[in-house]
C-alpha cells in the first residue's frame, strides 16, 4: 500500500482552502443591503462592496446523510451607517443538525438565536471555540478593523434555512456606539 497526498489543504494559520473540491462565494451590500437597517447609508454604498465571503470543502454532495462539510468564513471589516458588517444567518434546514465555528483571526460576535427567539452572544477571537446546537440560528458580525475569519465544520446534510431570518430576524443589531459595540432592539 501507498501513502497518497490529499488533494486538498487547509492553511492553518489563515484557514484558507485549496485543491479540491473546494468551492467559493461572495456576498457583496448589493446581495445584502436588506439585512442592514440604515437604508439611506445603504445607498449612498457602492453596492459592489465585500461583506463577506465563504470558501468550504465539499467532498460529498449537499443532502448527503451522515456527511460532513468544512469551511472558512470571512467577514470584512466595515459598517452600513453604524451597523457592522455581517452574514445573512440562518436556522439548518434540518433543524436538529449542530455546527462548529472557531475563530482563526479578527475580532467579532457569534449571534445566536433558538427557535423562540431568544437570543445570545457569544465574543469570537482567534481560538475561540463555539458550539452551536441544533435548532440555534447563527450569524457572524466583524466588530473590529481587519477581516474576521472563521472556521466552520457542519453536516453535509444540514441545509440553510434563509427564510426564518429573513421573516421575522434576529430581535438585536450590534452598532457602533462612541466606537464600542453595542446591541440596539431591532425595530421590526
Ligand atoms: O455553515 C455556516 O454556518 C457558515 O459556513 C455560513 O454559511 C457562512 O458563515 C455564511 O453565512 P450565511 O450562510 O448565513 O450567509
Ligand atoms: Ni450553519
Amino acid at each position: 500500500m501507498k501513502t497518497e497526498k490529499s488533494s486538498s489543504r487547509v492553511d492553518v494559520r489563515t484557514g484558507k482552502l485549496s485543491g479540491e473540491g473546494v468551492v467559493s462565494s461572495v456576498r457583496t451590500l448589493g446581495q445584502t443591503g436588506g439585512l442592514f437597517s440604515d437604508k439611506a447609508a445603504l445607498s449612498a454604498a457602492d453596492p459592489d462592496t465585500v461583506v463577506y465571503s465563504v470558501e468550504s470543502h465539499e467532498a460529498t454532495e449537499a443532502g448527503t446523510r451522515g456527511g460532513l462539510f468544512f469551511g472558512t468564513s470571512t467577514v470584512k471589516p466595515g459598517r452600513v451607517g453604524d451597523e457592522y458588517f455581517m452574514t445573512k444567518g440562518h436556522f439548518h434546514s434540518r433543524i436538529e443538525c449542530a455546527e462548529y465555528y472557531w475563530g482563526i483571526s479578527g475580532r467579532g460576535v457569534l449571534l445566536l438565536m433558538d427557535e423562540s427567539g431568544s437570543c445570545r452572544a457569544e465574543e469570537v477571537t482567534e481560538g475561540s471555540l463555539h458550539y452551536i446546537p441544533g435548532g440555534v440560528a447563527h450569524r457572524l458580525i466583524n466588530t473590529g478593523e481587519v477581516d474576521l475569519v472563521v472556521g466552520a465544520c457542519w453536516p453535509s446534510d444540514a441545509g440553510h434555512d434563509y427564510a426564518a431570518i429573513a421573516d421575522r430576524g434576529f430581535p438585536v443589531r450590534l452598532v457602533c456606539r462612541d466606537g464600542e459595540p453595542f446591541f440596539e432592539e431591532a425595530a421590526r
